[in-house]
């Protein structure tokens, strides 16, 4: 059979490159293409390192440029696109709005649009954030989407509907799925790839490790008043290499036509809550080290506690979350020992 290949639109940033190599282990062709507007060639590099692929086809290019995406989709046979081409920080996009609506929304119509005229199925990179603060946890895909809280979130909720009336309106003849991301935390094994945030921080394990090596003096827990049990908030962090290989489950359910419907949409999580001084001690007690903390002021925006149902992505997909949350946090504090030459 002939190889598929999949483009992977923000390819060389955190999340793209963890699916890169997963999709390549899977034996398919992937085309990389980005505009390294939020990170350099460090993880297309390591992509390249881990998978032996020299060949690793990489295309810099902004999605934005919608000759540019056209060129792109009928230069490779393009089988599918795993969309991750977007602007992520929560705070600038309250501050700067336009540049996040124009970037976000531009990019995928772009891609939505090269995609339909070539037929390759369609992946959007969407996130928990679209649930807002959940009346019932753990939140199915049938949980109700809440108002978005900022602009980001907004345009992950504007893309799913952009996906989902696309798909509709072609009654069949474009398929896609959304994956609705948990908190993605870790990094590769490999500690060649992992998340490289620029300046200071908003998540928070690459706070976490940059305050153990030093470039942090002390990590701020937001809030420790809420009503969980013991005052901090609760996520459902999820491995980037679990996470990472849900894409492949999701893209092998496209390109083999057994999707149950047009439009699906998956919970990426693990379904447990951890909360942020959970995840803190863990993260001492794996690395055997002491990290500088103290309880801050909450941050506003934040929801007190959110965790996933994943029944649906374990069951239809046959995807489940396998690393633990150890595993997890030895392999963040390693890259950020990569990362410092140590
Ligand atoms: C945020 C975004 C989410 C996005 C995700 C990407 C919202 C509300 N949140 O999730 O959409 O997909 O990032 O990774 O849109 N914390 C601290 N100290 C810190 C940093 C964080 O205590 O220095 C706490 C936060 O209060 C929160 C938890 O750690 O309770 C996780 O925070 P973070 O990593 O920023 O992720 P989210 O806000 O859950």
């Amino acid at each position: 059979m002939m190889k598929k290949t999949v483009l992977v639109s923000g390819g060389a940033g955190y999340i793209g490159s963890h699916v890169s190599v997963e999709l390549l282990s899977a034996g398919y062709d992937v085309v990389v293409a980005d505009n390294f507007s939020n990170c350099d060639l460090t993880c297309f590099e390591g992509v390249r390192k881990i998978t032996g692929r020299d060949d690793l086809p990489l295309v810099k290019m902004d999605f934005c440029d919608a000759a540019a995406v056209r060129k792109l989709f009928s230069d490779y046979p393009i089988d599918a696109v795993i969309h991750f081409a977007a602007f992520k920080a929560v705070g600038e996009s309250v501050e700067q709005p336009l540049k996040y609506y124009k970037n976000n929304l531009d990019s995928f119509l772009n891609v939505q649009e090269s995609a339909q005229a070539h037929s390759a199925k369609v992946l959007f990179s969407s996130s928990a954030t679209v649930y807002g603060e959940p009346d019932k946890m753990p939140v199915t895909e049938e949980s109700p989407r809440k108002p978005a809280t900022s602009p980001y979130g907004n345009t992950k909720q504007i893309c799913e509907d952009i996906l989902r009336d696309t798909i509709f309106a072609s009654k069949g003849a474009v398929q896609g799925i959304a994956l609705r991301y948990f908190n993605p935390i870790g990094a590769h094994p490999s500690a060649l790839i992992g998340e490289l945030p620029r300046g200071v921080p908003n998540n928070l394990v690459p706070y976490i490790t940059q305050t153990a090596i030093g470039k942090r003096e002390c990590l701020s827990i937001f809030g420790n008043d809420y009503p969980t049990p013991d005052g901090t908030c609760l996520r459902d962090y999820i491995d980037i290499v679990d996470l990472a290989k849900a894409h492949v489950f999701a893209v092998r359910r496209m390109l083999e036509a057994r999707m149950e419907a047009d439009y699906e949409i998956f919970n990426i999580g693990t379904g447990r809550p951890v909360s942020v001084l959970e995840l803190v001690q863990a993260f001492e007690r794996v690395n055997g080290l002491k990290l500088n903390y103290r309880f801050a002021p909450r941050r506003e925006g934040d929801v007190p506690a959110i965790w996933a149902d994943p029944s649906r992505a374990n069951t239809v997909l046959g995807w489940r979350a396998e690393r633990t949350i150890e595993e997890t946090l030895a392999a963040a504090w390693a890259w950020e020992k990569h990362l410092a030459g140590i």
